[in-house]
C-alpha cells in the first residue's frame, strides 16, 4: 500500500479522515494501478483527507478460503484478518475498476467477498474504464457493494479508454490525460466523499 505523507492528525489531534483508492485489477500488463495513481493524485489536490493507494495486486487477499460466511464476521485465517484491517483503516474507498467481459474483474469480486461488516456504511465512489467507460461493470459493482451495504455514492465516474490512449504494449501514454479529461466528474465524486464524510 503506498500512502502520502499527510499526518493523520492535526495539532488538535483531530482524526483526518483517510480515503482509499483501491485498484481493482491485478494483470501484469494493466493500467489500474496508473489510472488509480492518478486519480489519487487528483483527490490529495481536493482533499482535507489522507489518499491511499490500495493495490489488489500487492494487499489484496487471496481466493476466499474461510470457513464461514464472512457476514458472520468469526474470520480464522490471517490474510483475512489482514484484508479487514486494510479496509478498517480507511473512511471511504475510491473503486477503481476495469470492465472485463461486461463485468469486473475477479480479484474485486473476491476482495469484496472475503469481507462483509466492514464495507456496511462505507462510502464508496465508483471510477470505472474501458472503451466506454466500463459502465456495465460500475451497474455490476453498484449492485454487489449495495448487498454488503456500503454506501455507493453518486455519480459513477466512467473513464474511456480508447487504444489512441495506448502504445504498442498496451499500456497509457499518457495516463494524467486520460484521467485529466474526466475531471469535473471525478471533482463531483471527490465532493460526494467529502459530504458523506463531514468533512
Ligand atoms: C479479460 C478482458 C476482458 C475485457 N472486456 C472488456 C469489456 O467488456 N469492455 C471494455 O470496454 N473493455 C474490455 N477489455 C479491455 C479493457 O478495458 C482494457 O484491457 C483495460 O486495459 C483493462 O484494464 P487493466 O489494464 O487494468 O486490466 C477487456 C480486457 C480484458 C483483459
Amino acid at each position: 500500500m503506498s500512502t502520502d505523507t499527510a499526518p493523520t492528525t492535526t495539532s488538535e489531534q483531530t482524526r483526518v479522515p483517510v480515503i482509499g483508492v483501491l485498484v481493482g485489477s491485478t494483470r501484469p500488463t494493466r493500467i489500474g494501478r496508473d489510472v488509480a495513481d492518478q486519480v489519487a493524485e487528483m483527490a490529495r489536490l481536493r482533499s482535507e483527507a489522507t489518499v491511499e493507494v490500495v493495490d489488489l495486486a500487492e494487499v489484496g487477499p487471496p481466493l476466499l478460503d474461510e470457513p464461514r460466511m464472512p457476514a458472520k464476521g468469526d474470520y480464522v485465517r490471517e490474510h483475512t484478518k489482514a484484508w479487514k484491517q486494510v479496509i478498517d483503516g480507511l473512511d471511504a474507498v475510491i473503486v477503481v475498476s476495469a470492465q472485463y467481459n461486461g463485468g469486473y474483474p475477479a480479484p474485486l469480486k473476491n476482495a469484496i467477498d472475503t469481507l462483509y461488516a466492514e464495507w456496511n456504511d462505507k462510502p464508496i465512489l465508483l471510477v470505472t474504464y474501458g472503451y466506454h467507460g466500463g459502465v456495465r461493470a460500475a451497474e455490476q459493482l453498484r449492485v454487489v457493494f449495495g448487498v454488503v451495504r456500503a454506501d455507493v455514492l453518486d455519480p459513477t465516474v466512467a473513464i474511456t479508454v480508447t487504444d489512441a490512449d495506448r502504445d504498442e504494449e498496451g499500456h497509457l501514454t499518457n495516463a494524467c490525460d486520460v484521467v485529466e479529461r474526466h475531471r469535473a466528474e471525478l471533482e463531483v465524486g471527490f465532493a460526494a466523499i467529502h459530504a458523506a464524510l463531514g468533512c
